[in-house]
């Protein structure tokens, strides 16, 4: 029976306690013998013990790996010359020179209580962000100029094929769910600023085209400052929304703010030979070691981490595990006894990865 390697980077923060709460319910789901983790070092912690946020050898090793595994990664006084954050560089580089070119974004409304929008019904809010992942404003990273001080310059990135491939992938997505809430509408939203800048013209334009090989999806069109209204406003009418890198950036913390916050927001980072898993989280240090991060974010990347390998490889027992853990949440979720307090509740990551685990027994 095949092993599936996880290449597991704990990395800072809260990182390891989360990691290590989904490897369990992972593990819990899978058996002992379908999965084996790794442990590799990296972000800011090892940065500052190594001077390596991330070594050739963890990166070879993550190319070799069926997939991998992530915390979090970042200490804000962790820092470059530059005044740009050393951790994130850890899945930084790991999503450029892996080419995860979609991160994919569900954000899933639990328990209408968890959002603060007003009169959310059950349901009422269930979609995906896929954010491009490998170009547009992000591309600059590490580049630009400084003159003297003076003049700092930044350059959006936007290619015809990083469009078309993330724009598909987007299309391909929509054809799998049910629709939006609102009307049940498989629906492709692309967001954009295509009435001021030309990148994001383009961008559109080479959606648009895509978009002809897909008449069986409704497509919609939203510029980047509206659409966080209709997001907060509206947001049942939402079923897969495609973004350039900065503005999939912002509107995914928005989205995952109207169903809860962050603790309920996994993500993955997909490419066409490799996938990271992830909470779209940061490394919250301020409560990392205390017992009250939420894992649960961290738990739904790892079901995704398994459904996506259970397509890849078509191993059922992989697409049921991965079920297993989205229906334990589901119901602990829906129990309303042991809450994460990013919910409103007072349970520890402990207590509720306890409680996921007891309710997939
Ligand atoms: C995210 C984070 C990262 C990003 C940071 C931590 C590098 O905000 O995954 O959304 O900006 O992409
Ligand atoms: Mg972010």
């Amino acid at each position: 029976m095949k092993k599936f390697e996880i290449a597991t980077l704990e990395g800072d923060g809260i990182g390891p306690e989360v990691c290590r709460s989904a490897v369990r319910v992972m593990q819990q789901a899978c058996g002992t013998q379908l999965l084996s983790f790794t442990q590799y070092d990296g972000g800011a912690s090892c940065y500052k013990k190594s001077g390596e946020v991330l070594s050739e050898e963890t990166f070879q090793a993550c190319s070799q790996a069926d997939a991998i595994f992530h915390g979090a990664a970042g200490l804000p006084d962790v820092t470059y010359p530059d005044g740009t954050e050393v951790g994130n560089d850890l899945h930084l580089r790991l999503r450029f020179r892996l080419d995860l070119y979609a991160n994919v974004r569900p954000i899933k409304l639990y328990q209408p209580q968890f959002s603060p929008l007003k009169n959310v019904r059950p349901g009422g809010i269930d979609y995906v962000i896929v954010r491009e992942n490998t170009e547009g404003l992000y591309s600059a990273r590490g580049g630009g100029n400084n003159l003297r001080g003076e003049v700092v310059t930044d350059t959006m990135v936007m290619t015809r094929k990083g469009i078309e491939r993330v724009v598909r992938f987007a299309f391909e997505l929509a054809r799998k769910r049910n629709g939006a809430p609102m009307d049940d509408k498989r629906r492709l939203t692309v967001c954009d600023k295509a009435n001021i800048l030309r990148s994001y013209a383009f961008f559109r334009s080479v959606a648009t085209e895509v978009a002809q090989h897909y008449p069986d999806i409704a497509l919609d069109y939203a510029y980047a400052d509206a659409i966080t209204v209709h997001m907060v406003k509206r947001p049942d009418f939402y079923d897969v929304i495609v973004a350039e890198n900065m503005f999939g950036d912002i509107i995914s913390d928005l989205g995952a703010a109207t169903v809860g916050g962050m603790g309920i927001a996994p993500s993955a980072e997909i490419g066409d030979h490799h996938g990271l898993f992830q909470g779209a989280h940061g490394s919250a240090p301020d409560i990392a070691g205390l017992d009250v991060a939420s894992p649960l974010a961290t738990i739904l990347s790892g079901a995704f981490m398994l459904r996506w390998l259970g397509d890849r490889h078509q191993h059922s027992g992989l697409i049921e595990a991965a079920q297993r853990i989205e229906t334990a949440v589901e119901s602990t979720l829906a129990e309303n006894k042991v809450i994460p307090r990013d919910l409103g509740g007072l349970a520890g990551c402990k207590a509720v990865t306890e409680a996921v685990c007891s309710n997939m027994r």
